[in-house]
């Protein structure tokens, strides 16, 4: 029995995928450029470990999470690559990002004593990226305030100013006057810098749409997240999806015309018909918004998701198709010539496709795919469900 026959429903990740899209990523920004992954949010749901290792394999140089607790997670996996936490770490937890040689991005003064004693007591530095708010309105200093703080960061023995970033807003946006904006506040400042004799490595400030669109935003790291899960379509670079959410048919039952689907009968057979059950509802993370507006591939054909999404369970219905009991069904992904995509659910839901597959939840196990022979395991290569 293959490990898919024993289970109700998984996310299948690609890891050639995921290498080929890094690696169109590579040849478009060329060898010089850093590429750091971002891996954050468990790999934007793909699985966070699997994901850094392929990501690793194809030749990312750095990796980007958004906690600790996700930075000691891929240690304690035995990732030995630099993680950089880019967005905020509570001055308490300087210790936990030191212990697990953790870079942080910095923009308090307190998180960056605290830093500063973490690294002094553990005779280590600890490595900073200075986060500079160019425009997009959330974490980060004001270019203006940038200068005095990284003189300020010189002065505490223990830290290592190793890179300085900013996040862009619009890059996505067909208008590229709020991300050229953005890039021009940001290399004014980098002339500041550089005029006050200011050295620091790396220096980035690209997202995926940024590294497909803004050359001129690469810098010295680009940051791609979407891209390297193929979920951002792009004439530059073949990208393919990575995942696929799959369960099996749990249950097919016929039923007679005129009956209500699931709860508040919010679907009413118009014929006799056959449902079928499958095991995935919202506590998987396959959103209730979904009721009724769905599909599903099963046997290579598209059927509606009707009647309301329950938390374990949403309803097909399959008319007089031959589905049976254990058929294989695709929530997200292709079947044949047939394929549902992260952005047509999002499309349904009002929202972006990073929201549709950071949804899907733990109870999910990930099973990847496709990973290369030389490709390298952890000692219970069954953690990462590799075949
Ligand atoms: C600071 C930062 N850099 C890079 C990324 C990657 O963005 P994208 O997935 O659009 O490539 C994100 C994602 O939100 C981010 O917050």
């Amino acid at each position: 029995m293959s490990e898919e026959e024993e289970l109700r429903a998984w996310v299948e990740v690609d890891l050639g995928a995921i290498i080929n899209n890094i690696r169109a990523l590579r040849r478009l920004i060329g060898k010089e450029t850093k590429l750091l992954a971002v891996v954050k949010a468990n790999a934007y749901g793909h699985g966070a470990l699997g994901v850094a290792r392929a990501a690793l394999y194809a030749g990312a140089d750095y990796l980007g999470v958004s906690t600790v607790a996700e930075g000691q997670k891929l240690r304690l996996g035995g990732v030995e690559a630099p993680i950089l936490i880019l967005g905020y770490v509570a001055p308490a937890e300087a210790e936990r990002a030191v212990a697990n040689s953790l870079t942080t991005a910095i923009f308090s003064p307190h998180l960056a004593e605290a830093l500063n004693t973490a690294a002094g007591g553990m005779q280590t530095k600890a490595k900073v990226h200075i986060k500079v708010d160019t425009g997009m309105g959330r974490l980060g200093l004001w270019p203006d305030e940038v200068l005095d703080f990284y003189q300020y960061l010189r002065g505490l023995a223990n830290l290592e100013v190793e890179g300085i970033f900013t996040h862009l807003a619009t890059a996505d946006d067909p208008d590229p006057k709020g991300a050229r904006w953005q890039l021009g506040q940001f290399s004014d400042l980098m002339a500041v810098l550089s005029a006050a004799g200011a050295q620091v490595p790396l220096v980035h400030a690209a997202n995926s749409a940024a590294v497909l669109t803004y050359p001129e935003s690469w810098y010295t790291m680009v940051r791609p997240g979407l891209a390297i899960y193929g979920l951002l379509r792009n004439e530059l670079a073949a990208l393919e999806p990575a995942m696929s959410l799959k369960c099996r048919v749990a249950q097919v039952r016929p039923v007679p015309a005129g009956r209500g689907i699931s709860y508040g009968w919010t679907y009413r057979t118009d014929k006799n018909t056959n449902i079928a059950v499958l095991p995935v509802g919202y506590a998987d993370g396959f959103s209730r918004l979904l009721s009724n507006k769905a599909k599903v591939l099963i046997r290579g054909k598209a059927y509606p998701i009707v009647g309301k999404i329950t938390m374990d369970y949403c309803m097909a219905d399959v008319g007089d198709d031959p589905i049976q009991e254990g058929d294989e069904a695709v929530l997200i992904g292709r079947q044949g010539e047939q394929a549902i995509t992260a952005g047509d659910l999002a499309a349904a839901l009002g929202t972006i496709s990073y929201e549709v597959v950071c949804m899907i939840g733990p109870r999910v196990p990930r099973i990847f795919i496709n990973a290369p022979p030389d490709f390298p395991c952890l000692d219970s290569p069954n953690e990462l469900g590799y075949r």
